[in-house]
């Protein structure tokens, strides 16, 4: 088969939700239609339900399971999807951001009731600024909620996103009677609890039928009929274009745990959703159907084996074809590698793989030679870019409490920091590492995986900083000028790059005001 062919049956997309929502329930269900798995319960939830953060087995479990589940492939309809999973705890948002510059589309999940949370929010900002196109799925409509419409307008209003539903529910809660696919006008019967993946489905091309008040009820026909001409009336007819580019969302509205609505989902997502695209580099785009093999590490992952000091980097592969035993250049390291293991994923079970095509995800078993962000190439030398890194939120320093075992402490700190697990900021004078993380919880990973794959012992102090901005400007005068003032403000990241480490929000937005040729940048490109 040609790559071309490859690429086209391929979808790469994730799942993202507030944590509750339902975005293990629904992966569950689609890796039921797609046959990847047998029975309900096979996919476990990789959050953490307890917020003691000092349940270190919790977290070993956490990063168990979602070596288990990062990515989850299957086929549907001529389709080769891979799901790539999402963690929901907002502590470890980063790792979510950074899966989601290896996804082509995603499926944003709502709780009818809950509407838009704070963590959509955030992850949608991350979709809006790779123009990533999104479908919403609204779910648990078997439960009373808001209204449909308010959860649209909450929808386009707090996430900046055009909405356009495809389908419609009859009723919610006690009352929820089904979902009418405006797409398909089909009308699909909801049963409650229903353990097969069939639906009653009823074929109508027009909703004036009688038949329809015979079906559903004389009121929540005509409330439908009501509401799809409303729908009718305020949005736009659904234009593929505009999804692909990421201005407008598809909504569609079911129970995951049900079952319900999610085969309309799956069959409009294997229809619009975009195959593998291409991925910005400092050399130019690299589309797809590039016969040179290239890829990007968004994700690694230590290995749950003590014993093996191995990690798995995750890579997207964005052109040409990957071939096992076959060398290929490492760029930031200069150095050709071959790969004897490389793992795919298909649901649950990873088996190694002998080729690789745009779209797919696969694990390379490593010592210590990926960080995140470095680029494979099988032709000329490029980087991606566009795998941020974003600013911490919370600082501590670290405290070496064992003199004896610093090059272990060395070798743990760099190697959990090229992981992504958190950053590290070093400030002169006395070399200070503070480390900056995007939530409390991986200050304990840090101090548990050091202690437990390093065998270095040390301790955190609190800092009180707001935020870390890399500072730039066209000025290097300027620079020196704001370094000179803020001595005991500024640090060093891993790559020598200054960042300014602002005590309050308020002292940030002043040194903004005060030094308005100097950039404080919120992200860097994770180089
Ligand atoms: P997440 O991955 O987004 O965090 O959510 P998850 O799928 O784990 O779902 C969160 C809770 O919501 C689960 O209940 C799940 O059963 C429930 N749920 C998912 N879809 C629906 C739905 O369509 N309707 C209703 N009523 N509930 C739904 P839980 O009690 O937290 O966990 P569990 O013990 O039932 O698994």
């Amino acid at each position: 088969m040609t790559n071309q062919k490859e690429i086209e049956k391929r979808r790469t997309f994730g799942i993202i939700a507030h944590p509750d929502a339902g975005k293990t329930t629904l992966t569950e269900k689609l890796l039921l239609f797609g046959g990847a798995i047998q029975t309900a319960g096979a996919v476990k939830s990789n959050k953490i339900k307890k917020t003691a953060t000092s349940d270190f087995m919790e977290i070993e479990k956490q990063r168990g399971i979602s070596v288990a589940t990062s990515v989850m492939a299957f086929d549907y309809r001529g389709k080769h999807i891979n799901i790539l999973d999402t963690p929901g705890h907002k502590d470890f948002a980063e790792d979510t951001y950074r899966t989601l510059t290896a996804v082509d589309s995603v499926i944003l999940v709502i709780d009818n009731a809950s509407g838009v949370e704070s963590q959509t929010e955030k992850l949608m900002e991350v979709c809006r600024m790779r123009n990533t196109p999104v479908i919403v799925f609204i779910n648990k409509m078997d439960r009373y909620g808001k209204d449909a419409f308010d959860v649209l307008d909450e929808i386009e209003q707090k996430l900046g996103i055009g909405v356009r539903p495809l389908a419609w529910p009859i009723g919610m809660g006690d009352d929820f009677k089904g979902v009418y696919n405006m797409y398909k006008h089909e009308l699909s019967l909801f049963d409650a609890n229903k353990t097969n993946i069939s639906e009653e489905l009823v074929k109508f091309n027009d909703l004036s039928d009688p038949a329809l008040d015979e079906i559903i009820g004389e009121k929540a026909a005509r409330e439908l009929r009501e509401e799809v001409e409303l729908v009718d009336g305020v949005y736009d007819p659904f234009n593929q274009e505009d999804y692909l580019s990421g201005k407008i969302a598809p909504v569609f509205f079911g129970s995951a745990v049900n079952n319900f609505g999610v085969r309309e989902l799956l069959e409009a997502f294997v229809e619009i959703s975009p195959s593998p695209r291409g991925r910005d580099t400092d050399a130019g785009f690299v589309e797809p159907n590039d016969p040179k093999f290239s890829g990007f590490v968004f994700k690694i992952h230590a290995n749950l084996d003590p014993n093996h000091r191995d990690r798995i980097a995750f890579l997207r592969i964005v052109s040409g074809k990957f071939e096992r035993n076959t060398f290929y250049k490492h760029i930031r390291n200069n150095k050709k590698m071959k790969f004897a293991n490389p793992t795919s994923f298909m649901a649950q079970e990873k088996s190694i793989v002998d080729e690789a095509y745009p779209g797919d995800v696969i694990g390379l078993y490593d010592s210590s030679n990926f960080k995140i962000g470095d680029t494979l190439t099988e032709g000329k030398d490029f980087n991606f870019v566009g795998i941020p890194s974003f600013s911490p939120e919370f600082f501590q320093e670290l405290r070496n409490d064992d003199p004896m075992k610093s090059k272990q402490l060395e070798k743990g700190i760099r190697q959990l920091m090229d992981e992504g697990v958190a950053q590290m900021f070093i400030q002169e004078p006395g070399s200070r590492k503070i480390v900056g993380t995007v939530g409390q919880l991986q200050f304990e990973v840090i101090l548990y995986r050091l202690l437990h794959e390093y065998g270095a012992k040390c301790s955190f102090t609190p800092m009180n900083y707001h935020k870390a901005c890399w500072i730039t400007s066209d000025k290097p005068e300027e620079i020196e000028k704001f370094m000179r003032a803020k001595v005991g403000s500024i640090a060093k990241d891993k790559d020598e790059n200054y960042v300014f480490l602002a005590e309050t929000s308020f002292l940030l937005e002043m040194a903004e005001r005060d030094y308005p040729e100097i950039t404080f940048h919120k992200t860097s490109e994770f180089k």
